[in-house]
């Protein structure tokens, strides 16, 4: 018994250390702390479609006039988002809510801050067509691609039609699917490694799972309950964004936004749907005052008077439990001619 407890753990410690040091992704192999990628129908993409789609993501002539691509919004760089309060898109035109990241969209139930998308392959035509991101109509994008020989050749080669919309969509959504993060100092220290965290991470932890209720949204392996609150966000602004409410007509849905990952998230700032607050510790601020009240306020949000200590060692698990040494930091790949 002894003998084979000793064999089990050995396997175990290779399969971990393949695990942990594997930098490439292929399908089937998530980084650890994630669950399965479910993909439409059981479809998995080949590896062809998640080129042309990386190519698509990064191509600035699907928009009017080839300046903005999705990765001027959702940039690698950037966490996946822009760094900036609100979205730039053609011609400079800004928009009223914050770039969310695409970093483990793969797994979400809902598409947007309001949730108006279930698929990634939903939401991917909407900002091609959204006159102040990239301005597009889906016939023009469509001829415009189609006279790029490099994107006809590959659109044949993957789905054995020229470039249509359903092919764009499908290809940028299963190259969004590879955009994930897991195996971070967090699911380190859940899999045994107790030395994936430092202490004060470790006292942060405990506080995020227990005394200031982070859990009782923040849920998961994707640290998101996939559903909607309103935590007081933007409730003093004079015309507050209405949020769910405005799909759902549901009235207690007023101003309740869709709970975001919190992966990556030390990369992803400003924060919330109107990127009013700067850092984490501005968020964690925001909490430990119990939110901005106002009646639809989630019943989750209370007062907690969190010390500076236990404020700052929440920080420090967000900034230092969630980034992960494998995060996804692609380069943007040579675009068809
Ligand atoms: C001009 C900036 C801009 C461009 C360009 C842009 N996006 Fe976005 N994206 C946003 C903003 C802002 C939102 C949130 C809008 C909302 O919730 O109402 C968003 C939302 C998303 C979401 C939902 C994420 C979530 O957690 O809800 C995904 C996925 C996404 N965009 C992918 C893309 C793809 C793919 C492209 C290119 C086809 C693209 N975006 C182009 C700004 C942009
Ligand atoms: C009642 C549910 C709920 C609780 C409790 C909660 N959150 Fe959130 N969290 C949300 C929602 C919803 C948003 C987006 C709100 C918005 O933009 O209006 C959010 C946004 C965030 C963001 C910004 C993410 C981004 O991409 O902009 C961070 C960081 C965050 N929460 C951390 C925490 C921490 C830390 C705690 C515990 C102190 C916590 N949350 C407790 C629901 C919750």
């Amino acid at each position: 018994m002894h003998r084979a407890w000793f064999a089990a753990r050995l396997v175990g410690g290779m399969l971990s250390v393949l695990l942990f040091t594997g930098q490439s992704f292929s399908w089937g192999d998530e980084p650890p702390g994630l669950p399965k990628v479910v993909h439409p129908n059981g479809d998995v993409p080949s590896a062809k479609q998640i080129a042309l789609g990386k190519q698509l993501y990064f191509d600035p002539r699907l928009s009017r006039d080839n300046t903005i691509s999705c990765a001027s919004c959702h940039d690698p760089k950037k966490g996946f988002s822009n760094g900036e309060t609100f979205a730039t898109g053609v011609r400079n035109q800004v928009g009223g809510r914050n770039s969310p990241t695409v970093i483990n969209t793969a797994f979400q139930r809902f598409q947007f801050w309001d949730g108006r998308a279930g698929t990634l392959e939903e939401q991917a035509l909407g900002p091609i067509q959204n006159p102040i991101e990239m301005d597009m109509t889906l016939e023009e994008v469509v001829k415009r691609l189609n006279g790029i020989p490099g994107y006809r050749q590959q659109f044949q080669d993957v789905f054995g039609t020229d470039v249509n919309s359903e092919g764009i969509a499908k290809a940028i959504a299963a190259y969004e699917r590879t955009v994930l993060s897991g195996n971070a100092p967090y699911d380190q220290f859940q899999a045994g490694d107790k030395s994936a965290l430092s202490e004060s991470a470790q006292r942060g932890m405990k506080l995020f799972f227990g005394r200031a209720n982070c859990s009782a949204c923040h849920a998961g392996q994707n640290f998101t309950d996939n559903g909607f609150h309103n935590i007081g966000i933007g409730m003093d602004a004079k015309e507050p964004d209405p949020g769910r409410v405005a799909i759902s007509k549901l009235g207690g849905d007023t101003g309740a936004f869709k709970t975001p990952t919190l992966r990556e998230i030390a990369r992803s700032g400003p924060y919330m749907h109107d990127g009013s607050l700067k850092t984490l510790s501005d968020v964690v601020a925001h909490y430990n005052r119990g939110g901005i009240a106002n009646p639809w306020l989630d019943e989750e949000m209370f007062e907690m008077k969190l010390t500076e200590l236990e404020q700052a060692d929440l920080v420090k698990f967000l900034e230092e439990g969630l980034s992960s040494s494998t995060y996804p930091n692609h380069t943007p790949p040579e675009l068809p001619q």
